[in-house]
């Protein structure tokens, strides 16, 4: 069935007020086969999940798909176990459930919002892990012609927030179902940050997924504000990697920046320098950066998408002049 005129107020994280000229949700691969069959080859098509990594900024044409497809298989191979999941799947519960059955790798992404098929969209990762390092394959559908397509995890190109699905070949997949490699038996990782101060003197041979995925729900709780109570879309930018001439420039006169060692030169923490630029708990008409944790962009009632944009780009300025670093956004534009 295909809606008209949908509102999307509700399907974005962030609440913003937005419409889709055509809207469907197929619950099986021959529903959504049939819905690109029908569509012509030039309209538009965009594909939601939950909305928990989207700015609308604007009313959306043609042809929106939120895949319903909400299967699940778990199947225990050894001492490892995989599981398949449609892209409608909310991605939590594929955490409760392993994390119950004391399969290990989904605790460290546990509470992250959205559905199982966004995920590798944007190689979502969390407490030192990332999708890229616990999924299998990938199962999609070509949207030039229907073909189902399976992409190898090596395949498709993750980095930090980011893959094949949302750069390079960005728009030529919906994707169906995705496919998890998880193991029965063996460590926990709780090398990262909180999850270290927390579990540091543990064996993490001997821990429990289910108390390290408790562990990080608190610490997200803690921190990050509920989407369905304070809107928002998560980190509203990336964590930036400057050069280590730049960072060694900066920890001169900031000796309490928070940074990281990278590839490139060092991460820093985006939030630090938002918080430090003055813009945590700070808003600016009906939007603001939040009290907790000042990477999140929050919709404190009634903004719309002129109102996201002017604070985002006030922080992006004020960091700019005072760190000379380029924040990137991470939620994603649409139209
Ligand atoms: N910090 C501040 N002030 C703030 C926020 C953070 O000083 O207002 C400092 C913290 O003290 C800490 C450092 O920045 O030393 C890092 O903060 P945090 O551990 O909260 O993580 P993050 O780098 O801000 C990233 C991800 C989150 C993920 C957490 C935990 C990005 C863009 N964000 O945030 O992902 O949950 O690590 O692993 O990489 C998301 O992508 O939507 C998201 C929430």
């Amino acid at each position: 069935m295909i809606e008209r005129d949908a509102d999307l107020s509700g399907a974005n994280t962030l609440a913003l007020p937005a419409r889709a000229e055509r809207l469907a949700r197929p619950d099986s691969g021959e529903a959504l086969a049939g819905l690109l069959a029908g569509r012509r080859g030039d309209e538009p098509l965009y594909v939601l999940g939950q909305g928990s990594n989207l700015v609308l900024d604007g009313d959306l044409p043609g042809l929106t798909v939120i895949p319903a497809l909400d299967r699940i298989d778990y199947r225990v191979e050894g001492d490892q176990a995989r599981v398949t999941a449609g892209a409608g799947v909310v991605w939590d519960r594929l955490g409760a459930d392993t994390g119950g059955r004391g399969w290990r790798g989904l605790e460290n992404l546990s509470l992250i919002p959205g559905t199982a098929g966004a995920a590798p969209f944007q190689n979502i990762g969390a407490y030192g892990v990332e999708l890229a390092d616990v999924l299998d394959s990938v199962e999609a559908v070509a949207v030039a012609d229907g073909r189902p397509v399976r992409f190898l995890a090596a395949e498709c190109e993750f980095d930090y927030r980011d893959s094949l699905f949302k750069s390079r070949r960005r728009g030529e997949f919906i994707i169906t179902a995705i496919t998890l490699r998880l193991h029965r038996h063996g460590p926990c990782r709780v090398d990262y940050g909180g999850l270290a101060a927390r579990f540091g003197d543990a064996d993490p041979a001997t821990l429990e997924p289910a108390a390290v995925r408790a562990a990080v729900i608190e610490l997200r709780q803690n921190k990050l504000p509920d989407p369905a109570v304070l809107p928002n879309a998560g980190s509203f930018f990336k964590n930036p990697v400057v050069s280590v001439a730049h960072y060694q420039r900066l920890k001169e006169n900031e000796p309490e920046l928070v940074a990281f060692p990278h590839r490139d030169g060092h991460k820093l923490a985006a939030g630090w320098l938002i918080e430090r630029a003055g813009w945590k708990g700070r808003r600016l008409g009906p939007v603001g950066m939040h009290r907790d944790q000042a990477l999140v962009l929050v919709n404190h009632g009634g903004a719309r998408a002129a109102d996201v944009r002017a604070l985002a780009g006030a922080v992006r300025a004020d960091v700019r002049e005072r760190f000379d670093v380029d924040l990137e956004q991470e939620p994603i534009p649409l139209p």
